[in-house]
Order: structure tokens, then C-alpha cells, then sequence
């Protein structure tokens, strides 16, 4: 698998499951082979706010590894990927990846992702914000993550939650050079101004 076809994603447990889903089908649908790790805390908001099963969820990557493995081929720089994507991202998984604090699949991952200098996108989902969250962010800006909250836009006239959840996927499949085909996009749809 050519580098740039694979995409490790990482669930973690903010609300806003639906962003990692949709991730994992939009890459699937462009041909991305993905890796997947949820956290435990992202189980548990798979559960309050979706009807899929662990099961269900690991079928909709190629390949899902459990977070305690941190042996996993994502764990090692050695391994091939065209970056990694975080969504939802929580602050506690932030903070983490931020100060390479690698305590479980998903964070070691990122940090990989980060020593590599490869592409990681991170959608921190919390509000309102303190200074830590915010110095978080920053660490992880300055180590090279892209910081990318879930924050809808409303000029495409968004008709549904799914509308607001695949606009920001799409972007954040965007980062990564991954097509979304369809994706309303500012100056190709007409707007009734
Ligand atoms: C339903 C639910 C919603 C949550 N929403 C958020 C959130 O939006 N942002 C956040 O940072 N933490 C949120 N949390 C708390 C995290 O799950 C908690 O801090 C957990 O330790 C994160 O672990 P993880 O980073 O390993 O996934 C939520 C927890 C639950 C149960």
C-alpha cells in the first residue's frame, strides 16, 4: 500500500463520535486504507451517541488495533502512513499528545506521526477553553500538529447535523490530500446573496 493511501485514525472520548465514523467512511469510500485505535472513554461515547457496536466500529477501518497494544505496526515510525487524523480529539488525548506523554496506542501513535513529520490533525473538541487547553494546543502547534476544532460553518446553508459533520470531515480529509467528491465547497455552489 502506496503511503499516501493509509491513514491511521484515532477516536478518543469527547463528545462527537461522528466525526472519527464519517472519517473512516469517507476514507474508505476514496480508497484510504485505515487504522483505527478508540480509546476506552471513546467506546463509551460510541455507546451513548451511536447505535454501533466495538464491533461494528472496528469493521468500518481495515485494520483496528486495541489501546493497550502498543506494539501495534502504527507504533513504530518504520511503518508507512500519509498521517494521522484525531476525532473526536479529547483535551485529555491533547494534552497527551502534546507533551509525548505516549501512555496508550493512540498517543504513541500521534507522536510518531509527529517525529516522522508527518501530517497529524488534531479535532479538540471542548468548550469553553482554559489557558491549559489553549498552552496544549499550542505545544501540539509547535510540535507540528494541526489543531483543528469541530467549529461548523453555516455560509453552505448546512440542512442537517450529517451536512455540518461532512463538511468538516471533508476539510479535514483536505489536510491530508484525500478527495472528497460532492463536498459543497465556497465558490462552486450557487449562494442566494
Ligand atoms: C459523553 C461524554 C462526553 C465527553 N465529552 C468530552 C469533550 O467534549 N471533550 C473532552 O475533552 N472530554 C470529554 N469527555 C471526557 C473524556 O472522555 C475524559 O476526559 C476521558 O478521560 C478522555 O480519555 P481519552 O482521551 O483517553 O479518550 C466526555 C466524556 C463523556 C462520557
Amino acid at each position: 500500500m502506496e503511503r499516501q493511501r493509509r491513514l491511521v485514525v484515532g477516536i478518543s472520548g469527547a463528545t462527537g463520535i461522528a466525526y472519527g465514523v464519517r472519517a473512516l467512511e469517507l476514507a474508505r469510500k476514496a480508497g484510504v486504507e485505515t487504522h483505527l485505535v478508540v480509546t476506552p472513554a471513546g467506546q463509551q461515547t460510541r455507546a451513548y451517541e451511536t447505535d454501533l457496536s466495538a464491533r461494528d466500529l472496528a469493521a468500518m477501518a481495515d485494520v483496528a488495533y486495541r489501546p493497550a497494544d502498543v506494539g501495534a505496526a502504527i507504533a513504530s515510525g518504520s511503518f508507512p502512513t500519509g498521517g494521522m487524523l484525531v476525532a473526536p480529539c479529547s483535551v485529555r488525548t491533547l494534552s497527551a499528545i502534546a507533551y509525548a506523554n505516549n501512555d496508550n496506542l493512540l498517543t504513541r501513535a500521534a507522536d510518531v506521526t509527529l517525529k516522522e513529520r508527518r501530517r497529524l490533525v488534531l479535532l479538540v473538541r471542548e468548550t469553553p477553553l482554559t489557558l491549559g487547553h489553549l498552552r496544549a494546543m499550542t505545544a501540539a502547534t509547535e510540535s507540528g500538529a494541526v489543531v483543528m476544532p469541530p467549529v461548523p460553518a453555516f455560509y453552505l446553508r448546512p440542512a442537517s447535523v450529517d451536512d455540518l459533520v461532512d463538511h468538516t470531515v471533508g476539510r479535514a480529509l483536505d489536510l491530508f490530500g484525500i478527495d472528497v467528491p460532492d463536498l459543497p465547497r465556497w465558490g462552486e455552489q450557487p449562494t442566494s446573496r
